[in-house]
């Protein structure tokens, strides 16, 4: 008898243990409220923005009109926003670190005219396919460069981490490429317009880039530039989320979706093309 009392006893001063301990718990925890309300209230604020990454210096998808990033992508991603009851926040840094935004978790998504390709999908989610595209070639008039062939041995300028640095870079280093061996070199650039004014200037024969944002170039310099077709090779752009982001890339894909078909995306292209 004697003894379950003491083991009575010893369970009465376990639980007694434990529920002082949790009690003692329960009160630290107004302390924290303060904060923790002031985090719910940062977190709703945050809600309502939606964060897009981009390189602005890609007419007519985005570009600087004074302070303020515009163009197709920006348009599709008001949409996007207005979709979701949502306020778009618009950053622009350079294209090769869009991916790596994505990936840190700064950016709710990227637009900005980026291609579909396997190397991407392997760190981000695409959404489907809102616009096709080929790369093209700037020259210089004079310089009657025409088709591929004519780049053999010139020097090709190129966006840094775009599809078109990657083309040329190919074209010039695998054996099997048109440019292989041919002295062409391929120069980077923090964009296609700083490529542009390099060749303006002679310091470079050619610059390659997406079809719609060569046009653009040439036709602010009508006079001394014309483009060209450089490849066959079609890509198709799309808006990259973060992998498993499906609940944004499902809203995003339905916004694109009702644009392609009321033909809204049309419209952008053409309202931001000079
Ligand atoms: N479509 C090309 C790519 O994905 C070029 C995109 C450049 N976009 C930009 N906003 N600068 O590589």
């Amino acid at each position: 008898m004697k003894k379950l009392n003491f083991i009575l006893l010893i369970m009465i001063l376990i639980f007694a243990l434990f529920t002082g301990c949790s009690s003692k718990g329960n009160q630290e925890q107004p302390a924290d409220n303060n904060t923790s309300q002031e985090t719910k209230e940062e977190n709703k604020e945050k809600d309502k923005k939606l964060v897009m990454y981009t390189n602005a210096e890609f007419a007519p998808f985005e570009y600087f009109e004074g302070e303020k990033v515009v163009g197709v992508d920006a348009d599709i991603a008001q949409e996007i926003a207005k979709d979701l009851g949502k306020e778009v926040v618009i950053e622009h840094i350079d294209f090769d670190s869009l991916i790596p935004a994505l990936v840190t978790g700064k950016a709710d998504f990227v637009a900005a005219g980026m291609t579909i390709t396997p190397e991407r999908e392997e760190e981000v989610d695409f959404s489907i396919p809102y616009v096709e595209s080929v790369q093209n070639i700037i020259s210089k008039k004079e310089a009657e460069l025409k088709t591929m062939d004519d780049l053999k041995g010139k020097k090709i300028g190129v966006q840094l981490g775009t599809t078109g640095d990657l083309a040329v870079t190919d074209a010039i280093n695998l054996d099997d490429g048109d440019l292989y061996n041919t002295g062409a070199e391929v120069k980077t650039y923090a964009s296609a317009l700083e490529a542009a004014l390099d060749l303006m200037t002679g310091r470079i024969d050619a610059v390659v880039i997406d079809k719609l944002p060569a046009e653009e170039i040439v036709k602010n310099n009508a006079d001394n530039l014309v483009t060209v077709k450089f490849g066959e090779i079609s890509e198709a752009y799309g808006i990259a989320v973060e992998q498993g982001n499906t609940e944004l890339l499902e809203s995003i894909n339905k916004t694109l979706q009702r644009l392609l078909d009321e033909g809204k995306i049309e419209e952008f292209i053409s309202n931001h093309s000079n």
